[in-house]
């Protein structure tokens, strides 16, 4: 994460505020700390020195260091105000993304694209003006990708917008940015950006259902574990006309509590975009994460089902058969 390597236009807005206001900035302090360090040393005390001509009341002085700073925050805030303005709203043709904070990971819902329900990692298509309508399913969150904007909070009860826009196709890393809770600092995400085709298929591929494994497969296994072990309490997977023999799960406003394992494999993250992390590989993470959550993320609402080895194993060729 780097506030210094923008890579769409408004993080480049943000970044051109930030020199000039910075090189300013620094021919003050070199301008203060100097006369600073000539006073100290030029009137420095002596043997037999008089004490130096006192200036305290003299207007022409105290008028200069008053208008004189007073001008360089005029000036600093003309394009500050002004892209303050232009960056909080979002424009008319932006396509939305409602972002739903959780403890502790990130919901995605596009509500243009029928819907599609996904966790931890926001796909956009490059060169789009992307408007995130933003709010909080518990406590104060804050949504953050510093190549591709500022920070805003997500607040339970309330919409708040944050514009987002990336100049090229990547990866970019966000973080929570508001202290929520015991696993805050593993709250995290990740925006790719990819060119307008290659997110069309992503669309089609998430507007579909979840296969329903053959029978007496691994698969199946995992997938009779996922419907008995209470899982659906917190989380929900997309089935065509009830083909598991559940119930279509209606989403609860404010979503669930768990991510939706639909696409569960098509993201290249998990556990709030924690896992797998750098020297672990998918499977082995995954394979961790199921058999204890709360010792991965601390305070995680994923119990310890107690799980074995067998059903973790199972557990796991269920979800990657979700891409
Ligand atoms: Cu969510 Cu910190």
């Amino acid at each position: 994460m780097s506030v210094w390597d923008p890579r769409g236009p408004i993080a480049d807005r943000i970044e051109g505020l930030f020199w000039p206001v910075f090189w300013v900035a620094t021919v003050v302090f070199v301008v203060v700390q100097g006369l600073i360090l000539f006073v100290v040393f030029a009137f420095r005390d002596r043997p037999g020195r008089k004490e130096p001509k006192q200036v305290h009341g003299n207007a022409a002085l105290e008028i200069t260091w008053t208008v004189i700073p007073t001008l360089i925050l005029a000036v600093l805030a003309v394009p500050t105000v002004q892209a303050v303005f232009d960056l909080t709203e979002c424009p008319d043709n932006a396509m939305r993304i409602d972002v739903i904070g959780h403890q502790w990971w990130f919901e995605y819902v596009y509500p243009e694209q029928n819907n599609i329900d996904t966790a931890n990692v926001m796909v956009i298509p490059v060169d789009t003006e992307i408007c995130l309508h933003m709010t909080s399913e518990d406590v104060l969150h804050n949504f953050w990708v510093p190549q591709l904007n500022g920070k805003r909070y997500l607040v339970p009860g309330q919409e708040t917008i944050l514009r987002l826009a990336a100049d090229e196709t990547g990866e970019f890393w966000g973080h929570c940015g508001e202290f929520c809770g015991l696993s805050h600092s593993l709250m995290r995400a990740r925006v790719i950006a990819m060119e307008q085709g290659d997110f069309d298929a992503w669309v089609a591929g998430q507007q579909e259902s979840a296969p329903v494994p053959e029978e007496g497969t691994p698969e199946w296994e995992g997938l009779q574990l996922y419907l008995n072990k209470g899982c659906t309490a917190c989380h929900s997977v997309d089935f065509e006309d009830n083909s598991a023999g559940i119930e279509d799960q209606i989403r609860p406003e404010g979503g669930f509590r768990g991510p939706n394992l639909t696409h569960f494999a098509s993201r290249s993250v998990f556990a709030g975009a924690y896992l797998p992390y750098e020297g672990i590989g998918y499977e082995e993470a995954l394979g961790e994460w199921l058999a204890d959550p709360p010792s991965v993320k601390p305070g995680s609402f994923m119990p310890n089902l107690g799980l074995t080895g067998e059903e973790i194993d199972n557990l796991i060729a269920w979800l990657e058969s979700n891409q």
